[in-house]
């Protein structure tokens, strides 16, 4: 097996550090090394924004992969947002040649949800002129993240030469945007600022035209290209046959710049190139295009003036490269610039033929050179004093230990990833474990109710802490974070390829998870281990086996024939909610349950199926909730009763209750009095409205009790029995009746922010305080018979602005108002529980004592 590696591997290593030198130009391809936003290089001083949400989101935490303050930057956003008002500044401090940019959401830790789904880059090479950068294509807008915690790396195609660059997150709603950035890319040595030439001429071959502008150049383009630098400098060199080009969807011509010497009756283009300071020159390379059998050569000659304060040099600069008429292909051309001191420089290129094409021009000054190794390590010393014999050997000996430190490098990694591999096994088993075993304690020593209910929750835990995921178990983007961290990305082959920002990516993930040791869920990177060592475990059925072989499971399958489909309650992207009636279920169930049907009648039950063609995660996660769900047992909670795991698609069938939930059930009926009698509807007293709200109130208390979260109470997720008996459910979002109640945001979770507290909208917190939130509106809702949305006057957007007015606590925030049948005491429970300070809600151990004093 050695031998296979050291054959496989490293002969192109040989290659790179033989390649491994000093350059005179920058390569693209190679200059993509971080900056310094997450290592700190780049100090919090030189990062700046247009505004900050608080003082702990402020510009210094938009480092990539930063969990400080409250772990990224995030604008402050008032009143209309204005989408491109806000931007995050980075101030690099001299020049730099950027290729890669990365962004990230608002992680910390699970508590984030805020990420820019869309940004422009703006830059500025002297702080005064602003350019925004737009891509080959000219598109501005960049795509950027689609989850708080993976890194989204883009090319910048073309590169962007700049020293402050401001990231600039497109915001379409007045939801918190948040951001973590790194910029990756390399010094700019050239120290060029801009070169103004004539604008680059049209070429019309027979077949068809060629377009010789500068399509990248960022100054102004009218007669001339003024102030500003583009294809010349972009790092991309034309090929020999200038029709062709490296752009995908460049046009014929594409990589160069050219004109003809027709437009130009003295024979020659001047273009003046501007620097950052005035540097000493060694030289300047030319890029030409010597296609002569199309009448293009390169310069015949060149003659350049130097100014380095306010006057130019009296005596000129010329040299005449030897005109090449053998060899058609593109070249450099090197022009000694004999250590000229200038902040800038003119040169008249003279014609050789009709045409002169040029595709890059790069400066050397100074001592300055471009290094194919990170900027960090010292440059390797030119010494001329060795013999040749003597280099070789040194390369040699060089080659050798590489070999040797990679080789032992090689084993160490391998020998990690199995045993990181095994803990990582372990590590999701215990996951699961724990979670349980912790509910459960808890369970048994307090309770002895024999009911269930459906809560998917966040067991073990005060305040739940991860993202909205579990709130919707039918719902889209259900799954782990993967917390890739990608740290430098590795330069591909091939820089004009789109790909090569996820393939430096994933390749980084490796390296990551040998590293940092920390545990990652994502299937991504599990898959990428059994890639490696092959043979894990990680699936499925170890899962069902273990929740099956439980010592205190009490769920049995059931045989699907016995179930008879009645009605879909509901639907979401990995499955099904039906309205079912089972078949003796009696015999399935502990004997302490009783229904209230007679024996040997079938009894309604809802039925929620999993797609057979889910993936992994929504599986593993169906079978985790089915887990937690067996062991919840309450009178107010729905209960499991059964599950069919044996096959697919996975059910699981709990209680359903015969006059549906408690929103319909409602909007049903009409309070007691005069109306109702002239209207000859059926009537709730307000007895029976206290009645349910204390049951409701009792539920919570025992899922509280568990440290459970519900997350997404609401009278459409209460179900009503005989006699005003009250469950609590949930459906999430899978009923299209209520996809009103919830709200997408930017195109991700969908939330039912009208219910829910200001810090779960804002901060992503979820916890039983931020259920007692939704238990007011919830007794809001019961007590206005469901007939009104709560904040119906209020669009999704004002709902949101209005929990900014919560947050900052100037006494503008609107609350619910009091409802007709809503005693003033009631009312006052109810701002209790929509206090800002979570801690001085009233738990609901005393919202159920309160409701059970009102009760007639
Ligand atoms: C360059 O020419 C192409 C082809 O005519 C045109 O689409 C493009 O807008 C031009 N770019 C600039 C900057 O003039
Ligand atoms: C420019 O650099 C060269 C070589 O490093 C050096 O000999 C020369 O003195 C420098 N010129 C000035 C004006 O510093
Ligand atoms: C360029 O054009 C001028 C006339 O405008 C002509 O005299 C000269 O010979 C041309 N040079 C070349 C190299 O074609």
């Amino acid at each position: 097996m050695m031998r296979h590696l050291s054959d496989s591997l490293f002969l192109p290593l040989i290659v790179i550090q033989l390649l491994g030198t000093v350059t005179s130009q920058v390569n693209p391809g190679v200059c993509r090394y971080a900056l310094g936003m997450s290592s700190r290089q780049i100090s919090d001083e030189d990062i700046s924004a247009s505004s900050q949400w608080s003082e702990s989101t402020a510009a210094r935490y938009g480092r990539l992969d930063g969990e400080e303050g409250d772990g990224a930057w995030c604008p402050e956003i008032t009143g209309e947002p204005d989408h491109l008002k806000e931007f995050l500044q980075i101030d690099l401090r001299s020049l730099h040649f950027i290729t890669l940019v990365g962004t990230q959401g608002r992680h910390a830790g699970g508590m984030g949800n805020e990420f820019a789904q869309m940004y422009k880059i703006k830059y500025s090479r002297d702080g005064s002129r602003w350019i925004s950068w737009r891509n080959r294509q000219g598109k501005q807008v960049i795509e950027g993240n689609r989850n708080t915690y993976d890194i989204a790396l883009r090319d910048m195609q073309p590169p962007i030469i700049a020293r402050l660059v401001r990231f600039m997150p497109v915001i379409d709603h007045s939801m918190n945007v948040c951001m973590r950035v790194e910029l990756y890319g390399c010094e700019w040595l050239d120290g060029l600022v801009s070169y103004n030439a004539p604008a680059g001429q049209q070429m019309n071959l027979p077949a068809y035209p060629v377009y010789l502008n500068d399509s990248v150049y960022d100054g102004a383009v009218i007669y001339s290209m003024t102030e500003g630098l583009g294809q010349l400098t972009d790092g991309v060199c034309g090929e020999d046959d200038f029709t062709l080009s490296h752009v995908h969807n460049g046009w014929p011509g594409y990589d160069y710049v050219g004109w003809n010497n027709d437009s130009f009756p003295g024979g020659s283009v001047e273009i003046m190139f501007e620097f950052d300071r005035i540097r000493n020159f060694t030289s300047m390379k030319v890029h030409c295009n010597n296609m002569f059998s199309r009448h293009v050569k390169a310069f015949q000659q060149v003659v350049c003036h130097f100014r380095s304060d306010s006057d130019w040099e009296t005596t000129p600069l010329a040299f005449s490269p030897v005109e090449d008429e053998k060899n058609p292909s593109a070249r450099f051309i090197t022009v000694k610039l004999a250590n000229h001191m200038a902040s800038a420089i003119k040169c008249q290129f003279y014609f050789a033929d009709a045409w002169m094409l040029f595709s890059e021009i790069t400066f050397q000054s100074d001592t300055a050179m471009y290094n194919t190794t990170p900027p960090s390590t010292p440059k390797p010393e030119d010494d001329p004093t060795h013999k040749v014999d003597d280099s070789n050997t040194r390369i040699l000996i060089g080659c050798l230990v590489a070999i040797i430190f990679i080789l032992v490098a090689i084993i160490v990694i391998i020998l990690w990833r199995q045993v990181w591999q095994k803990m990582l096994e372990k590590a999701s088993r215990r996951i699961l474990d724990d979670e349980l075993t912790a509910s459960l304690s808890i369970q048994s020593e307090t309770f002895s109710y024999n009911h269930t209910s459906n809560r998917p929750g966040t067991a073990g835990e005060q305040e739940s802490n991860s993202t909205y995921e579990r709130i919707f178990p039918l719902g889209p983007d259900y799954q782990e974070p993967s917390r890739l961290i990608c740290k430098l990305p590795e330069f591909p082959q091939n820089s004009e390829e789109p790909a090569s920002a996820a393939s430096a990516a994933s390749k980084s993930t490796t390296q990551t998870v040998v590293q940092d040791g920390a545990p990652h869920y994502a299937e991504a990177d599990i898959v990428n281990l059994q890639g490696v060592t092959g043979g894990n475990t990680y699936a499925i059925p170890a899962v069902t086996m273990d929740l099956l072989s439980g010592k205190d499971v009490v769920v049995e399958e059931f045989p699907r024939k016995l179930l008879t489909f009645k009605e879909k309650l509901g639907e979401g992207q990995f499955g099904e909610v039906h309205l079912c009636e089972a078949e003796g279920m009696q015999e399935f169930i502990n004997e302490d349950y009783l229904f209230d049907v007679p024996e040997g009648q079938p009894v309604l039950v809802a039925v929620k199926m999993l797609r057979s063609d889910a993936n992994k995660n929504a599986r593993n996660d169906f079978l985790k909730e089915i887990k937690i769900m067996s062991r919840l047992k309450d009178p107010n909670i729905i209960r499991l009763l059964a599950v069919c795991i044996y096959s697919d698609p996975l059910c699981m069938i709990t209680e359903y209750m015969e006059n549906g939930d408690l929103n319909q059930f409602l909007s049903r009926h009409e309070p007691e009095g005069q109306l109702a009698l002239l209207s000859n509807a059926s009537t709730v007293s307000f007895g029976d409205l206290c009645y349910m709200a204390t049951q409701i109130a009792s539920g919570m208390k025992y899922l509280s009790s568990l440290n459970f979260v519900h997350r997404d109470l609401a009278t459409r997720n209460c179900l009503v029995g005989k006699n005003y008996t009250i469950k609590i459910a949930d459906f999430g979002m899978s009923r299209n009746l209520y996809s009103g109640d919830y709200y997408r945001i930017q195109g991700r979770a969908v939330l039912p922010i009208r219910w829910m507290s200001w810090e779960s909208i804002l901060l992503g917190k979820f916890t039983t305080a931020s259920d007692v939130w939704a238990y007011a509106v919830t007794l809001w809702e019961i007590l206005n018979f469901c007939k009104e949305q709560p904040y119906s006057q209020l669009t999704d957007e004002q709902v949101i602005e209005n929990t900014g007015e919560f947050f900052r606590d100037q006494k503008r925030q609107i609350y619910l108002p009091q409802p007709v049948l809503c005693p003033d005491s009631l009312y006052k429970i109810m701002l209790n529980c929509w206090r800002r300070n979570a801690k001085e809600r009233p738990s609901f151990q005393e919202l159920h004592r309160a409701l059970l004093d009102l009760q007639p």
